[in-house]
């Protein structure tokens, strides 16, 4: 690998004499600089640490504590077999009850998930797609029983199941009936939750699978223009329905590519949306969540994490991000523990409340070297957006296997590189040590699975099954017309119908995804 050459293979310049005329401002058209005149000079990002393991109680509790130590909104992790659509009882679920996020399986949980929070104050990010419109529809029972003003709840689901068949697999319909149930989540939301964000379109875990910046900005923004159209072929309003879509991207440690990766996807999302008839600024905007990169954090000397961290979050804010979340030290280990999660907070406190970063908008913005970046990355990723455009377009570039393809040929080239030394990882590949023994890490206990078993079966017992079964074949009969299914769901959670139920009625419609 040639020296001074990034992962996507701009070649990064000795010196930048050539100044970029600096003609917009932070605030405006194309939003280069910033979606906000003031940004954080006005209101810091949020400060969102994505959480959630075990049973909603040992989640409620992580919650608090991260409310305490600071925390500005909250981010849900869910377990696989929630993520897949199915109840922590069924044979699918087994070894996987609460490990990589928080068991959720009926409104009862939600209740234990959220107790002592008022969700109308707070602002939830839920990181769910195939199941989305469960988590959805059993987070706004939830605001209901509160009684919140639907029309004030905060939120995100992330909800973009493009990424989902390329790159990440937590899949279960096939692309029609999902892409259906987005837009139905759209259309639902414009009128009854008009606040919720409702998809964060995502280039965290297609940069995790292996991409580069310029693959993880073009992929990302592809599949973007593809919800923008599934809508529009749907009768949505651009002017609506886009103001309440968001994204989310990688931080990773190449400092000034990361913010001239964000400069350039707020400029080109801009134009992507006004040239899809948006003429509303809030539709043109691109806002984003970032998370710091977790295939960069190493089990070697599990401490150096905390800079890498820390230069991730300064590439995430000096880029203009709306919401962070910052990775545990120990993460290359386990889930973070407490201490990890409150030092990964710290980090963003500190820079956000000590460095002075804060106090001027695009504090990069004129350097000779960033705003030539910008313009470099921008110009790759439009180049790729236009070789999936040539294919038809997001859903036909993944079908092709083209993206799949793509983020593996980079995958490959970077291991290759830290395997043959070019590329250094202190820690791993130079300035290496006698490894201490790793600090203790985090465990979930397997026992949980029959609590929640236990839960189920204490639920069924109690709640009104004719009702469940009657409400369960209005949702089958529903997904075999062209309506829109939320209020069905909504009807169904608040009756005690679990997730796994309605996952598995909406399965004998659609058939699963191979
Ligand atoms: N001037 C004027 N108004 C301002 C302002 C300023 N300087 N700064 C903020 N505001 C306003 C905003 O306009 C907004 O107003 P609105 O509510 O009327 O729209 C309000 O203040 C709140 O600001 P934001 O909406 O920017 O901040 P939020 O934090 O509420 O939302 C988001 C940020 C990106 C839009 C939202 O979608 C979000 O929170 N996303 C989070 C996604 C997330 O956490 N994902 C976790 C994924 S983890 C994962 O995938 C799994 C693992 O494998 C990685």
């Amino acid at each position: 690998m040639e020296k001074h050459v990034t992962d996507a293979g701009i070649i990064i310049q000795p010196v930048y004499t050539q100044p970029v005329p600096l003609t917009e401002l932070p605030g405006q058209f194309p939003y280069t600089r910033g979606i906000h005149a003031t940004m954080y000079r006005d209101k810091l990002w949020t400060m969102r640490q994505y959480a959630g393991f075990s049973t909603a109680e040992a989640s409620n509790e992580r919650y608090h504590y991260l409310l305490r130590q600071g925390v500005m909104g909250l981010s849900v992790a869910f377990d696989l077999p929630t993520q897949i659509g199915y109840d922590s009882d069924h044979p699918m679920a087994e070894g996987e009850v609460g490990k990589v996020g928080v068991a959720i399986d009926s409104l009862e949980d939600m209740e234990r998930l959220f107790k002592g929070i008022t969700l109308e104050n707070i602002s939830t990010s839920m990181t769910i797609n195939a199941t989305a419109f469960i988590l959805l529809a059993l987070y706004v029972a939830l605001a209901k029983k509160q009684g919140a003003d639907l029309k004030k709840l905060s939120g995100t689901i992330q909800n973009d199941i493009l990424k989902e068949y390329a790159a990440r697999g937590t899949f279960i319909y096939p692309p029609q009936p999902s892409m259906r149930l987005i837009t139905d989540i759209f259309a639902w939301c414009s009128r009854e939750v008009p606040r919720w964000n409702t998809i964060s379109i995502s280039g965290y875990h297609i940069r995790e699978a292996g991409a580069n910046a310029v693959q993880e900005l073009a992929f990302t923004l592809s599949n973007g223009k593809a919800y923008l159209k599934a809508a529009l072929e749907k009768g949505l309003d651009i002017n609506v329905f886009a103001q309440r879509l968001s994204f989310f991207f990688n931080a990773h440690n190449h400092l000034f590519e990361e913010v001239a990766k964000f400069r350039a996807a707020r400029r080109m999302w801009a134009n992507i949306t006004r040239s899809l008839g948006a003429t509303d600024a809030k539709a043109q905007m691109l806002r984003f969540h970032t998370q710091t990169g977790g295939s960069t954090l190493t089990a070697q000397q599990p401490h150096n994490n905390i800079v890498r961290v820390a230069v991730q979050t300064l590439a995430a804010t000096l880029g203009g991000t709306q919401s962070l979340h910052t990775n545990g030290y120990d993460e290359a280990l386990s889930l973070p523990t407490e201490e990890a999660a409150r030092i990964a907070l710290r980090t963003q406190q500190v820079i956000g409340y000590e460095s002075g970063i804060t106090d001027t908008v695009d504090p990069l913005a004129g350097s000779y070297y960033v705003e030539a970046l910008t313009n470099e990355v921008e110009a790759k990723a439009w180049d790729l957006v236009a070789r999936i455009d040539a294919m038809g377009g997001a859903v036909s570039a993944i079908e092709q296997g083209f993206v799949q393809e793509e983020i593996a040929r980079s995958a490959y080239k970077y291991q290759q590189q830290v395997e043959d030394g070019e590329k250094i990882i202190v820690g791993v590949n130079k300035f290496t040590m006698e490894e201490q023994a790793a600090p203790d890490v985090f465990r979930i206990d397997d026992s949980i699975r029959r609590v929640q078993a236990e839960r189920l079966q204490s639920l069924r017992a109690r709640r009104d099954n004719q009702q469940v079964q009657a409400l369960l074949q209005q949702l089958e009969a529903g997904a075999r017309t062209e309506d829109n299914l939320m209020p069905l769901v909504v009807t169904a959670v608040e009756n005690y119908c679990t997730l796994g139920e309605i996952a598995d009625t909406l399965r004998k419609v659609w058939g699963e995804h191979r």
